[in-house]
């Protein structure tokens, strides 16, 4: 597929066949992470994977009950709660497979790195006619010292993308450009403001 065209059509699906990934595929995704950019060329990050349906479901059904347990610590978002809250929620919407990016804490720009490892990491599998799905609301849970300990991960790195994935079960129409266009600013915003630097900006574009 075109590389546009698979930017394009990237959406996040919420329902997946029951087919499996295979191995093969993941490694392809997981390379595909690693060829990321990434400050000072330190690849901060290690990525894991679990091609178990039931484990991941019962690690989704475990966080929920777990978020539900400590939300006030972990978050303020009200809409967050009440997903949460509603009993037909599934987490991990029953995925076939499961990656965890994550950040080797003591790296500057750790975080930046993943988020870009997991930004190529979606679009690959967007390529591959598959549909990943960042799942961020568990990452307090994944995170939690004795969950990392349970999962193997090592204390000196943070969970910073849980990607689900799996073939979408249906057919997906293509999606609709969320763009809202660029628009070329009369005046730079700092000229506006009187500054110094205004004139090394130009003209300034935005969306
Ligand atoms: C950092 C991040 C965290 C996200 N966390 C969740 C999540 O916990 N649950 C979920 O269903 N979707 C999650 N998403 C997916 C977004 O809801 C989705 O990308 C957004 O609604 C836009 O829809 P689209 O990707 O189909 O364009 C997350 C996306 C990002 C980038």
């Amino acid at each position: 597929m075109e590389f546009m065209d698979v930017v394009r059509q990237r959406l996040c699906i919420r329902e997946y066949a029951g087919l499996p990934v295979d191995e093969a595929t993941m490694n392809r995704l997981v390379s595909a992470a690693e060829d990321a950019p990434c400050a000072a060329n330190l690849r901060p990050w290690a990525i894991g994977m679990l091609l178990d349906r039931a484990r991941i479901e019962s690690y989704g059904q475990r966080a929920q009950k777990w978020l539900l347990n400590h939300f006030a610590q972990v978050s303020h978002d009200v809409a967050a709660r009440q997903m949460l809250e509603d009993e037909d929620y599934s987490m991990f919407q029953n995925a076939p497979a499961l990656t965890l990016i994550m950040a080797r804490a003591s790296d500057a720009q750790s975080i930046e790195d993943c988020c870009l490892a997991a930004e190529n990491f979606i679009l690959a599998a967007q390529d591959l006619g598959l549909q990943a799905l960042w799942t961020g609301i568990c990452r307090p849970w994944l995170n939690h010292p004795a969950v990392k300990k349970e999962l193997g991960i090592p204390k000196s790195f943070q969970v910073i993308a849980p990607i689900v994935l799996g073939y979408p079960a249906t057919a997906q129409a293509p999606a609709a450009s969320k763009s809202r266009g660029v628009k070329m600013a009369d005046d730079p915003v700092g000229a506006k403001r009187g500054s110094t630097s205004a004139a090394s900006l130009g003209r300034l574009a935005y969306s």
